[in-house]
């Protein structure tokens, strides 16, 4: 079998919409340029500007230990992740006082508790008897946390409010703060945040000026959280995360998207402190693929045109017409959820994924926004935890196909309950991370193999390279 054959076959494999170019097809590549900048019809207000490049070099990543040492996995724990900043959830998930959420972090567990107006407080979730985990439910409401142990009970500010048996204790037995102690936490626009670090400069200098300001458009205050899963992956969270930082394996991975998404021209800025930007080219097919694409839209074009309100016999007929048909009818929509004229024409129909280090991955829409981590395992560097959140603007209609959102509630009535999946469950995942969630544990297996030196990158990968720069400053001790 000649090596396009190869090629042909695999990209063949579960195509659902289109037929697409032989594989042996002359392709009109562009020469090779350093980054891609959106069109200028997409930003017509110049909103936003594609920031200056990076030359990240082009070194082989020849360290693979640091996809399976547990030392490393110790000293990211201690040097990484005890330094930053984490985003752990939304105002909204504790909407009243007394309310409260449990976060997992590797081995620690943190309460969050919402107290009056916007306030909360964010604790050890660790009794100060015997080393108990408090609470194990995720979300709840509650005056007070009492021990399954031995019944001691702390408020919900976490003082000390009871000890069982308190005479059978000696005076100096106790003479200590045993209040639950307290983790230091911010919020941003509704956004909760933590650190484990006392040292930690203010948040809004962590996430910087790019973030604060390309976020501004999207109404964060006031989402819900309409999907809430989470799974074990069977490999380390950087070689997870990677592949969501990346656009390039988009063809070959997602063969569904190929008509959709041109993750080829996707534009990546990389800011400070290991933030970044990737714009995803939505409603535009893959440069690859656009000979011998049916003029018929793809389920996803149908999507954003049902969302921007168009009726069947509005749509265009070409696919080339969608995006331009989508961001005059989102801009023609009068006395909607969403002002719509906040965002820049191209934050109306594209993917906008603000990254921040270290693996927090937003993918923003105006109607929503899917938002990402891949967790450090407790005690394996060759797993880790894949955390997906939906919010939503409430009163908007459907949401991308990724996204994987079905008959959400968006009353804002009850608190959505934290959704565990079995590592094996592929089809909670959605049909797009489902292919990843294939992926990656492919490229964990390779990488011990001694025919493997280390990954080469090419600048569609160029938020890899950011990523390890920033970490390798966190892992030399030149940052934190
Ligand atoms: S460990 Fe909590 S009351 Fe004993
Ligand atoms: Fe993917």
């Amino acid at each position: 079998m000649s090596k396009d054959e190869t090629v042909t076959e695999q990209y063949d494999r579960d195509d659902n919409h289109f037929q697409f170019a032989e594989a042996n097809a002359p392709i009109d590549y562009e020469p090779y340029r350093q980054s891609y900048k959106l069109p200028e019809w997409k930003d017509t207000k110049g909103r936003y500007s594609k920031r200056p490049s990076r030359d990240l070099g082009t070194d082989r990543n020849t360290d693979k230990s640091v996809y399976h040492s547990r030392d490393i996995m110790e000293q990211e724990w201690e040097r990484i992740w005890s330094k930053v900043w984490l985003l752990v959830g939304h105002l909204n998930d504790i909407p009243k006082p007394n309310a409260f959420m449990k976060v997992d972090r590797a081995h620690e567990s943190v309460l969050v508790v919402r107290g009056e107006g916007d306030s909360i407080r964010a604790m050890y979730n660790v009794c100060q008897h015997r080393g108990a985990r408090l609470v194990e439910q995720d979300f709840g409401t509650t005056k007070k946390f009492v021990c399954p142990f031995h019944m001691w009970e702390f408020s919900s500010n976490g003082e000390l409010l009871k000890i069982t048996d308190r005479e059978t204790f000696r005076e100096e037995a106790l003479c200590h703060n045993l209040d639950l102690p307290e983790v230091r936490s911010a919020v941003y626009r509704g956004w909760i945040f933590i650190t484990f670090n006392d040292d930690a400069g203010p948040l809004e200098d962590y996430l910087g000026s790019e973030f604060l300001k390309l976020s501004e458009a999207y109404s964060f205050e006031n989402v819900l959280r309409i999907r809430d899963v989470q799974q074990e992956w069977p490999a380390n969270w950087k070689i997870s995360h990677e592949a969501f930082i990346e656009g390039y394996h988009v063809q070959a991975t997602h063969p569904q998207l190929r008509g959709a998404v041109d993750a080829y021209h996707a534009q990546h800025d990389l800011f400070d402190n290991g933030h970044g930007l990737s714009i995803y080219q939505f409603m535009s097919p893959l440069p690859q693929f656009i000979r011998n694409l049916p003029d018929e839209l793809a389920e996803e074009h149908k999507i954003f045109l049902r969302e921007a309100g168009l009726t069947e016999d509005e749509w265009p007929k070409h696919w080339s017409e969608v995006p331009a048909a989508i961001i005059k009818a989102k801009l023609a929509k009068k006395d909607y959820v969403l002002d719509y004229s906040r965002f820049s024409e191209g934050q109306l129909i594209d993917d906008w994924n603000l990254g921040i280090f270290p693996t927090t991955e937003m993918f923003l829409h105006p109607e929503g926004y899917f938002i990402q981590n891949w967790l450090p395992h407790p005690n394996d560097p060759e797993k880790c935890y894949y955390t997906v959140q939906v919010y939503a603007v409430p009163g908007i209609g459907e949401l991308p196909s990724f996204m994987a959102v079905e008959n959400a509630d968006m009353s804002g009535k009850r608190v959505l309950p934290r959704h565990y999946i079995d590592t094996n469950d592929y089809e909670n995942l959605g049909p797009v991370i489902r292919q990843d969630r294939e992926l990656v544990p492919r490229v964990q297996k390779g990488l011990h193999s001694k025919g493997f030196k280390g990954s080469v990158y090419s600048e569609q990968e160029i938020r890899i390279r950011h990523f390890f720069d920033e970490y390798s400053q966190y892992m030399s001790g030149q940052k934190g």
